[in-house]
């Protein structure tokens, strides 16, 4: 069994870990726990055309649920901005997110603005049903890769869980675009709901096996306050691993890049490979470098996170960069996020930023 590289706690004090609201002035930045800042993940929009049970269930997200307004959202130039700021301390991977990131207006203006910074891998997370339209687009803007999020093969449960009634041949299209506009190899990721679709586990394996498309079976986490998460409901990814290698025999490999999310297993007839992603029963904080920034301009140091840092008063208010970069190291060096290694059911219960506000 291959294990995440995980550092001893505490971690060791490194020359950049400095006390809050002090900081190098330049290069990359270091948390309490010895974390770099590598990734950003944007959110573009708190609005999705589907309704996942586990993200943004009807009972919450209906006709009364008040979605941001228009001004409120930060401007494409807005948000390069602060890429710009942060790819100079060091993020080398962006990632837009919504909600629905492709129900953005013209959301491959901002790929285009952002693949002029720097030495930076774009990539985009979607329920897809837009890509048949969208995606040669967003290639031909600089995209480098989508992750697709399929939560079953089987029709009815799909329908059923994404509540809005798409079937899976609107997603299997948009992979098909996806991968014709050379935005493959795909990430296809299925959050697993025990009793809802955890059934279906082996034959989404099945069904993508040999495509070159990587799916990833992900734990039922308790993001937000409104998806009525329970630990009986997620189902380990030990057991999906069982599950699969039951019927198509799996081996362990290595990770690609110290820090990744996904653990990574292939099969042993060559057929290609697929991931688990165990925030819940083997926490990863301890590589977590990523920072997230809402669709209004809050930056959250952790996807559990109770409040955020307003950026867009910064933005808005003709700060400089250097201003800009200050506020973003202050933020970055003084965060101490652990929340999956310290989750119970009683944190469980606590109020925390939505999913589809904050981006996956
Ligand atoms: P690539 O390696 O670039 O493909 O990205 P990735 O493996 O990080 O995949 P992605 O960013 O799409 O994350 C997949 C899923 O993992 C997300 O949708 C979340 O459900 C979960 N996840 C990602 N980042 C975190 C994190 O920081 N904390 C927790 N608890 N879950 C995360
Ligand atoms: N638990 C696990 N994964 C989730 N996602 C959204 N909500 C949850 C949750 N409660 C995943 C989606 C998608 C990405 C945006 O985040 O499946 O792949
Ligand atoms: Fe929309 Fe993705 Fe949330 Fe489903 S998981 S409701 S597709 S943002
Ligand atoms: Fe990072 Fe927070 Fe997720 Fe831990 S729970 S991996 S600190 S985002």
């Amino acid at each position: 069994m291959k294990t995440i590289p995980i550092r001893a706690e505490p971690h060791p004090p490194t020359a950049l870990a400095l006390s809050p609201g002090s900081y190098p002035a330049s290069g990359p930045l270091t948390d309490q726990r010895g974390r770099e800042v590598r990734d950003l993940r944007i959110s573009v929009t708190d609005r999705c055309n589907f309704r996942c049970v586990y993200c943004m269930p009807r009972s919450v997200f209906n006709k009364d649920y008040a979605f941001l307004p228009r001004n409120a959202l930060l401007s494409f130039e807005e948000i390069t901005r602060v890429a710009r700021v942060f790819v100079a301390r060091g993020v080398r991977k962006l990632r837009i997110t919504g909600g629905e990131p492709l129900l953005r207006k013209d959301v491959d203006h901002l790929i285009a603005q952002l693949a002029e910074l720097p030495g930076v891998e774009i990539t985009l997370t979607t329920n897809g049903v837009l890509l048949p339209k969208l995606a040669q687009r967003l290639r031909n803007a600089g995209l480098h890769r989508v992750t697709v999020s399929l939560d079953a093969i089987d029709d009815p449960t799909f329908r059923a869980m994404n509540d809005a009634d798409y079937p899976v041949a609107d997603v299997l299209e948009g992979i098909a675009a996806a991968e014709a506009a050379g935005l493959g190899p795909i990430k296809v990721n299925m959050v697993v709901k025990r009793g809802v679709n955890d059934e279906g586990v082996v034959d989404m394996a099945r069904h993508f096996k040999g495509s070159g498309h990587i799916v990833r079976f992900i734990e039922f986490m308790d993001v937000g306050s409104s998806n009525g998460w329970k630990m009986d409901e997620v189902v380990p990814s030990r057991e999906i691993i069982e599950r699969i290698s039951q019927v198509f025999p799996l081996e362990p490999i290595d990770p690609n890049y110290i820090g990744e999310v996904a653990e990574r297993w292939r099969y042993t007839d060559g057929s290609g490979e697929i991931g688990v992603i165990s925030s819940v029963t083997q926490a990863f904080c301890s590589t977590c470098t990523r920072i997230r920034l809402s669709t209004e301009g809050k930056l959250f140091t952790c996807l559990f996170a109770q409040t955020g840092h307003d950026l867009r008063e910064h933005l808005r208010s003709n700060a400089d960069d250097a201003e800009i970069d200050r506020a973003i190291a202050s933020v970055w060096v003084a965060r101490g996020d652990r929340y999956s290694e310290i989750r119970t059911a009683n944190t469980a219960q606590t109020r925390k930023i939505e999913m589809s506000y904050i981006g996956g």
